[in-house]
């Protein structure tokens, strides 16, 4: 019988979490000055990347389409093939646990001069595909897929594109960015609304390369052309700092300095929403002159109340609500999630991972299909499942920091995907996370 080896986590009780630390790459951004730098002409220099697995899944699918990438310990040179230099890929393209890379590749992919098959991890090849799929068609793309419309996907290269007026249907910039992608190589203009405002860095990023886009508060619209490489800076990812506001917010005592984090208006609303939980956060801008802001953010120990999430903040916090809901757990009375959905179909049903994990710990949650009521109370130690998931892994593994006794998290090696030092940064706080191998 094969077994295999799974890194479990054994996160115990801190104290008082102290010290300055720096918030690696942002992940978002990582991925698309990869992407952009690939298709541009000319030598794009990026520092501070996120050297993640989920990274490294994108890097490699241009390198299996003949882009020439170096790296050093502290940048990335991609020497860019321009929009139309991509070569044919001799296997299926394998973006392991990555959704982003996947999804916003698909627009790519379906225009270029080859055919391509698109592959990822047993996770990813369960998360839903249609949505990008059916616009794509629109435009005149050919995608085959499963009829359940998951990966693998297989698609036929085609440069007849045409460029369409699409009304996002989900709050999704993974969606949004696949069809300015395909926009840039479609005959004619595509344009699109969104409903709810989600992460703009793609359209950041296509600005600042030289693309021909127009970004209006009521559409995004863009028409094909060739991109110019740059020099890009990514900042910290604040969605691998948000753990870490949250740890200093629960643990008493606490006074953390989170340095260089990003603060795009469209990712920053965890601040926010603990701030009206009563959070002691404050802001001080570094540089608010490069394609994204950079902030030092001030964190310290304060007593939170639950409320309930503004709902219109929901799709700029999505990725930081499982660590908002262990905020949630340690505040005073009931804080509500509503019109969130779209946790459901991350690399795990985060609300339902969630629930679970913390019901099992001894706090009161009750779900619903698109969020769910967290009341806050004592929260004791035991064991919960990430489900393979890199935010419930780390969400619990911070929660442990103020609970009764130690907590033990199955299954964490994909932290590796967002954060991989995510133990070593914590432990320089004072926090208290060990992994364990376990044969299963
Ligand atoms: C991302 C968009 C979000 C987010 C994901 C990263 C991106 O997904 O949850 O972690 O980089 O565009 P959706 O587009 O599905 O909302």
């Amino acid at each position: 019988m094969s077994s295999s080896t799974f890194i479990d986590y054994l996160s115990s009780p801190s104290g008082s979490l102290c010290g300055s630390i720096n918030i690696p790459g942002d992940k978002s951004i990582s991925h698309r000055a990869v992407i952009m730098g690939s298709i541009a002409i000319g030598i794009t220099q990026i520092k501070g990347l996120l050297k993640s697995a989920d990274i490294v899944s994108t890097v490699n699918v241009f390198r299996d389409m003949g882009v020439c990438i170096e790296e050093s310990s502290d940048e990335m040179i991609i020497h860019g093939v321009g929009l139309h230099g991509l070569k044919e890929p001799a296997n299926a393209l394998d973006f392991g646990n990555s959704g982003t890379s996947v999804r916003i590749l698909g627009g790519l992919l379906s225009t270029q001069k080859f055919d391509a098959t698109l592959i990822g991890d047993d996770s990813l090849s369960q998360r839903p595909m249609r949505r990008i799929i059916d616009p794509l068609i629109e435009m005149g793309a050919t995608l085959n897929c499963s009829t359940q419309h998951t990966l693998p996907i297989h698609i036929k290269g085609s440069n007849s594109l045409n460029g369409i007026a699409y009304h996002l249907p989900v709050a999704s910039a993974q969606l949004k960015s696949c069809l300015l992608l395909a926009g840039l190589y479609a005959k004619g203009k595509t344009r699109i609304i969104e409903d709810s405002v989600t992460r703009d860095h793609t359209e950041r990023m296509l600005i600042e390369f030289g693309a021909n886009i127009d970004v209006k508060k009521e559409y995004i619209e863009i028409q094909s052309g060739e991109l110019s490489a740059r020099k890009i800076q990514i900042p910290g990812d604040i969605s691998s700092a948000a753990f870490f506001l949250v740890a200093a917010s629960i643990c008493p005592g606490s006074n953390l300095v989170l340095k260089n984090v990003g603060i795009n208006p469209t990712r920053d609303a965890v601040i926010e929403i603990l701030r009206r939980m009563g959070a002691n956060i404050e802001v001080k801008m570094i540089n608010d002159t490069g394609i994204e802001s950079i902030a030092d953010i001030h964190v310290q120990y304060s007593s939170l109340v639950g409320i309930k999430i503004p709902e219109e903040l929901v799709p700029i916090a999505i990725d930081e609500l499982p660590v908002i809901m262990i905020a949630a757990a340690f505040a005073k009375g009931d804080t509500e999630l509503v019109n969130a959905t779209e946790l459901r179909v991350k690399e795990s049903d985060r609300i339902e991972a969630i629930a679970v994990g913390l019901k099992s710990l001894g706090i009161q949650v009750i779900t619903r299909d698109d969020g769910m009521m967290v009341t806050g109370g004592k929260l004791n130690g035991g064991e919960v499942h990430s489900y393979g998931d890199h935010r419930i892994a780390m969400a619990f593994a911070i929660a442990a920091s103020n609970a009764g006794e130690t907590i033990k998290i199955l299954d964490c090696v994909n932290v590796n995907t967002s954060f991989p030092d995510f133990i070593e940064i914590s432990s320089s706080i004072g926090l208290n996370i060990r992994t364990q191998e376990r044969n299963g």
